[in-house]
């Protein structure tokens, strides 16, 4: 463990996985997919550091500039394509399996926790791997890794411009899946918050409102962030790192499900 996370914490923390075993929800941003290479947003080497959102990830830099936005996606997904999931991504899905998650949130569209094996996984902001016609709304999986050929690609069905099927700045998340995400923080004992700056809403609020109704949160992240202060743990280091290790403090002995 390169950075040093207090190992009374990293205990505690797998002691409430175990305890709560079947009611533990992971809520995770990008800082989980940091360690496979895909940059985050915020922080030092963020997005948002280097590009203009308004430029880039809006309705309204889509339709001044699609080509633009386009070039600016495929970028992101030529890294996505090259990615492999963390530790982090494969313990939650492994959990899963073992019914100790119940499944994952997540604000990330690049599909790394499907890609580890996860099932049930709530993408509040869309997929990147995933086009939808501007003209008649139809939706198109182009599957990981298959990055468009076309500047604009277009709808097979319609002829429409096609645009990524994520959540830009400005538009609303999925009511379908926020309500689906609320069902799930309702049914959650022990929330895993994974690699977010907290700072993005109506995803923020899942967290927020979660803790006001007493539920237990543990924060993994090497920074403090906007929901630190609401987190029972703390465990201040890289995801992959410390979900390698919680794993194997929660498989210590299998004696406890
Ligand atoms: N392990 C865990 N956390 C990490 C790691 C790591 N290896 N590296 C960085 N982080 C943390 C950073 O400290 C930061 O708190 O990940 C977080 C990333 O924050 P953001 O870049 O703001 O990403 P996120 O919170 O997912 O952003 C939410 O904003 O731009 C929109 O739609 C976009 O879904 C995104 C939303």
């Amino acid at each position: 463990m390169s950075e040093v996370v207090p190992p009374e914490d990293l205990s505690s923390a797998a002691r409430l996985i175990k305890e709560h075993s079947g009611k533990v929800l992971a809520f995770t941003g990008a800082g989980v997919s940091a360690e496979a290479g895909i940059p985050t947003f915020r922080g030092k080497d963020g997005l948002w550091n280097r590009y203009r959102p308004e430029e880039l990830a809006t309705p309204r830099a889509f339709e001044s500039n699609p080509k633009r936005v386009w070039e600016w996606y495929k970028w992101r997904m030529s890294i996505i394509a090259r990615a492999e999931p963390t530790w982090a991504h494969k313990v939650m899905a492994d959990w899963e399996r073992k019914g100790v998650l119940m499944g994952v949130v997540t604000q990330n569209v690049d599909g790394l926790h499907q890609r580890a094996g996860s099932r049930l996984v709530i993408e509040l902001h869309g997929s990147i791997w995933r086009t939808r016609c501007t003209v008649c709304g139809r939706r198109f999986d182009l599957g990981f890794g298959n990055i468009p050929e076309e500047d604009l690609p277009r709808c097979r069905e319609c002829g429409g411009l096609l645009r990524p099927d994520v959540v830009w700045f400005e538009e609303p998340v999925p009511m379908d899946q926020f309500e689906r995400a609320e069902r799930l923080f309702s049914e959650a004992e022990v929330i895993l918050i994974v690699g977010t700056s907290g700072v993005v809403m109506p995803a923020a609020l899942l967290p927020i409102n979660a803790a006001r109704q007493g539920k237990i949160l543990v924060e993994v992240n090497p920074e403090e962030t906007n929901l630190s202060s609401l987190a029972t743990i703390r465990l201040r280091g890289p995801a992959g790192e410390i979900f390698r290790e919680l794993a194997r403090l929660v498989e210590e002995d299998l004696s406890w499900r």
